[in-house]
């Protein structure tokens, strides 16, 4: 089954063909992170706008280089949540537009589920269940993958995202927008122990995470210095800051893995990408004879084949949308506001 899917949540058009859930047959994207690094951050508006832009030409070029035509596609498959609600209504009535025109089936799939499908693509033995960590810009969440499509959620961020962490604490060393990598490639070489910030934990859910005390620890520890005229070590102000990220995410998803006895961990998203928490995780994995599956690089920010890979599983599972679809901000992995 041949699905072309769209994802345009965030700062990103892409346009997949993917087959059967596991094959790429060819992986578009356009991204936008350029225009957006001029004002530090995702601007919603030109976020759309780029969008509608870039996703006609996109599309056709992703069934070009897939080397099918039109005839071919069996399926049409759009991100419809959640994400920045102009940019996800792009993608939302333009896959409308191309299900009723090929008249094939339209399949919405969650954002996350698509992250955590990515690794269905990376790992063709994979196969639920397992527990999954999902770490991206806007999303954190420990998540029991009990089958393809259903799932039930163990923890989240109490307020901002890890990727967003990583974007605000590059801000205030002004390194550019996305500031996830730009923080890694910092990072390497850098003393971790040499600044101590706060890792958050929560009485009423120890897998719940926090953020927010650990951004504001990076900006106040960067102004108090600014003010004193005391000069900062960035590169250990990286590796500190990403230590005291990777100790919020592995503990607790290591213990989530032992509690529910799960053997098979995954993590998914964007900030997967991130070489510490890649090398920790594989670590504390190994320690506790859990198999490990972290997507290669390409495949852990946001793509259109993940959500293909997705929506093979959700077709398999019955799910279909309508023309009366519609793109929702904010919205959990089980289709819960
Ligand atoms: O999954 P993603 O592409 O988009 C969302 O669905 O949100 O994640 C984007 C996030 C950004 O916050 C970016 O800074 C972060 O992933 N990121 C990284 C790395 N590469 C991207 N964070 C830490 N280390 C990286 N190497």
């Amino acid at each position: 089954m041949r699905i072309l899917a769209f994802e345009s949540t965030c700062d990103e058009t892409a346009v997949s063909v993917v087959e059967d859930g596991r094959k790429i047959l060819s992986d578009e994207i356009c991204s936008q992170a350029q225009l957006h690094a001029i004002y530090g951050g995702v601007v919603p508006e030109e976020a759309a706008r780029c969008h509608i832009e870039a996703i006609s030409l996109l599309a056709q070029k992703a069934i070009d280089t897939a080397g099918i035509s039109r005839s071919d596609i069996d399926a049409v498959a759009v991100s419809y949540a959640p994400g920045l609600i102009g940019a996800v209504l792009v993608g939302v009535n333009f896959a409308k537009s191309c299900a009723l025109a090929l008249n094939v089936p339209l399949i919405p799939v969650h954002h996350i589920r698509g992250h955590i499908a990515a690794n269905y693509l990376a790992f063709p033995e994979l196969e639920p269940p397992f527990l999954c960590l999902a770490i991206s810009g806007g999303n954190t969440l420990l998540v029991e993958v009990k089958d393809y499509t259903v799932m039930n959620i163990l923890g989240s961020t109490r307020d901002d995202a890890a990727g967003e962490c990583f974007d605000k604490t590059a801000r205030v060393l002004g390194l550019p927008y996305p500031g996830g990598k730009p923080i890694d490639e910092l990072s390497k070489g850098g003393n971790p122990e040499r600044y101590v910030f706060p890792v958050s934990n929560m009485d009423s859910n120890p897998y719940d995470m926090s953020f927010s005390g650990l951004k504001t620890a990076v900006i106040n520890l960067v102004h108090n210095s600014e003010q004193k005229g005391e000069m900062i070590d960035r590169r250990d102000l990286a590796a500190s800051f990403t230590k005291a990220v990777s100790d919020s995410l592995v503990p607790r998803t290591i213990r989530a893995a032992k509690d529910f006895g799960y053997k098979k961990l995954v993590i998914a998203g964007g900030v997967a990408a991130n070489s510490t928490i890649r090398a920790d995780f594989k670590t504390a994995a190994e320690e506790n004879g859990l198999e490990l599956f972290i997507p290669p690089l390409r495949l852990c920010g946001d793509n259109g084949s993940m959500i293909g890979a997705q929506a093979y599983y959700e077709h398999l599972a019955g799910v279909r949308a309508g023309t009366d679809l519609n793109a929702y901000a904010s919205m959990n992995i089980n289709g819960e506001f």
